[in-house]
């Protein structure tokens, strides 16, 4: 949430902040703002609504040496052109932009700022007036700096300037990611290394309490007591064209198609002559734990729903899926040896965050599986796994859904193998994503079909209904959630038998209500369930593997191993949230109210 980069030591920063805003957008796209300088002039540009509106704001003069900016998506503040970072003191002296939360700011602002004037509600402009305040008895801005971060308690990225240095950026983070970038000559920082990867790709990352002072030829880190640290760079593994739409219209499109490479490459890189390669300490923690917790949120937790049957079938572990929101206040009660799995795509989101300091300090063993190498919770968890499946910058989540349910069954199949279960034993899985990933360009080569039905069932619709049983019922969940939060369709995901326990009520003439069937027992019970509906008006479509199949069917799957339907039948429900909300003119990538990376809880 809320995307911040800066840079000092280079010509036209302005340009390189708004192209690093832009990359930054899938963060927040609330409204944008920037600050350049140099050692003569200074300007302070905010807009609301996208990067694009504020680019329209800059002129030739806009541009100095230096300067910070900031994407965001809205906590504390409507957005609007006030609440835009960044955000300035009583003086206009020093300039602030923000990531995070600060929990006790109506405290601070009763205590210390009660004279004060401010421009818009949010949090981040407490702060910086709080700093100007601390400057009062003659203290430097850094000194000043310190005092408050030791005031203030929540979340936080800040990048602070002082208009009267324009040689220095400071900048402190807690729970909210930064990373500084180290260049030649000069040093760049921001939320997320895609943002600055066409400036370097070496970055540094900090640690939570640390605070930065950033200089064009040097950086110094010092943690809370004032000790400087150092600390070497590490190597981004991705390169700029990695983020770029190229032809495609949306990155989700381009991620969408991206699927069956991302399989092949998930089996490439854990994988030799055959056999599975994963660090064997965390094969026998995890074989030796009583049971699997994966807690996760939104579309990673559908992906740990989607697994949970082939990790106890090979595995022989039992497993509980929990929304991390709601794990982290209210722990059921836990086994004596568990095993502790956070799937998150971007490595970042602080509720699962806060279930895994939690359970870091309770001593459980617990393993990563993100996108995002060296991302927050891949640092703070004993083991991780990477997804290999490339930047997803669409906000609406495909290819690491699909990612993370590879990942898992290569690891369900390595520590079945480690328990010696015939099942995991004669399952060749490697071959089974190979065959999965020519089936997904199948379904994917099917796009033509998929947008007519798509128009013709969605394009007016106030609501619609995903159902199926068992694995189908996850993927229905999945399916659901794409669905609406891109198209702003009330689409549900329902287990099918459970329709007509109440939610049947809602059905009314030419309902939508899609339903997936790749099981042959639970298949012939949910077209069962699709009856029922039609005879009470609804407008019924099904997405039906190969195998099982009849005539009147519309969207077919290849047949792969039962135990992994879900990667094959998630593709068209992706398609059909892609073109439905291409039909109904909203934009695909940046739906209203969201961001990509939550970092609030
Ligand atoms: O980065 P994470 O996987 O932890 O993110 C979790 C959810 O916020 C995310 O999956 C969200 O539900 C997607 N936007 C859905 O498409």
């Amino acid at each position: 949430m809320c995307g911040i980069v800066g840079i000092i030591g280079k010509e036209h920063a302005e340009e390189v902040i708004l192209k690093g805003l832009e990359r930054l957008e899938y963060r927040g796209y609330d409204s944008a703002g920037l600050f350049v300088a140099n050692a003569e002039t200074a300007h302070l540009v905010k807009a609301q609504g996208r990067i694009r509106n504020l680019e329209e704001k800059i002129t030739p003069s806009t541009t100095g040496t230096m300067g910070i900016g900031h994407t965001r998506w809205a906590t504390h503040g409507k957005p609007s052109e006030a609440n835009a970072h960044p955000h300035t003191s009583a003086s206009q002296r020093l300039v602030l932009v923000h990531n995070g939360v600060i929990e006790n700011f109506e405290a601070l602002h009763q205590e210390y700022l009660s004279e004060d004037h401010f421009i818009g509600q949010t949090d981040t402009e407490i702060v910086v007036h709080l700093v100007e305040k601390m400057m009062a008895s003659g203290t430097t801005v850094k000194e000043a700096f310190k005092k408050t971060l030791g005031l203030i308690r929540g979340s936080y990225a800040f990048a602070l300037v002082d208009r009267k240095d324009p040689e220095t950026i400071y900048v402190a983070k807690n729970k909210s990611p930064l990373l500084i970038g180290l260049g030649d000559g000069f040093n760049v920082l921001c939320s997320d290394a895609l943002a600055m990867l066409d400036q370097t790709d070496r970055f540094v990352e900090l640690e939570d309490g640390e605070m930065v002072t950033v200089r064009a030829d040097h950086i110094t880190i010092e943690d809370i007591a004032g000790n400087e640290i150092t600390r070497a760079p590490y190597q981004a593994t991705f390169d700029a064209s990695d983020i770029e739409k190229g032809t495609y219209p949306y990155y989700m499109l381009k991620e969408i198609d991206e699927q069956p490479a991302v399989m092949r490459r998930i089996v490439e890189h854990y994988t030799t002559d055959g056999q599975i390669v994963m660090d064997s300490q965390l094969i026998k923690e995890l074989a030796g734990s009583d049971r699997i917790y994966i807690v996760a949120c939104g579309t990673s937790s559908h992906a740990g729903w989607a697994a949970k049957k082939f990790i106890e079938t090979l595995a022989e572990i039992p497993v509980e899926v929990h929304l991390s929101s709601e794990f982290g206040y209210d722990m059921p009660l836990l086994s004596k040896k568990p095993f502790f799995i956070y799937l998150t795509q971007s490595g970042e989101t602080a509720d699962s965050r806060q279930v895994l300091v939690k359970t870091n300090q309770l001593g459980f063993p617990s393993l990563t599986i993100t996108n995002v190498a060296g991302s927050t919770l891949s640092r703070e968890a004993d083991y991780t796994l990477l997804l290999h499946a490339g930047p997803e910058i669409a906000v609406a989540s495909t290819k690491a859904y699909t990612a993370q349910i590879a990942v898992l069954a290569l690891l369900a199949k390595k520590v079945g193998e480690y328990q010696a279960n015939p099942i995991a034993l004669e399952l060749d899985i490697a071959h089974e994503l190979g065959l999965i990933a020519s089936g997904m360009e199948t379904v994917i080569n099917e796009k033509a079909l998929i947008q007519e039905l798509a128009a013709d069932y969605l394009t007016d619709t106030r609501n619609a209904f995903y159902i199926g049983r068992s694995n189908d019922y996850y993927v229905s969940l999945e399916a659901a959630l794409k669905l609406k939060e891109i198209s702003y369709i009330q689409a549900e995901g329902f287990a099918a038998g459970e329709l007509k326990h109440g939610t049947i009520a809602l059905i009314e003439e030419d309902t939508p209500v899609i339903g997936i069937i790749t099981e042959e027992i639970t298949g012939s019970h949910t077209r069962g369930n699709l009856k029922e509906v039609e005879s009470r008006g609804a407008k019924t479509l099904t997405i039906v593997s190969e195998e099982l199949a009849k005539e009147t069917d519309q969207i077919i799957l290849p047949t792969v191993h039962p135990l992994l339907t879900s990667l094959i039948s998630v593709i068209p429900t992706q398609l059909i949230a892609y073109y439905a909300t291409l039909q109904r003119g909203f934009d695909v990538d940046k739906p209203r109210n969201l961001a990509k990376s939550v970092t609030v809880e």
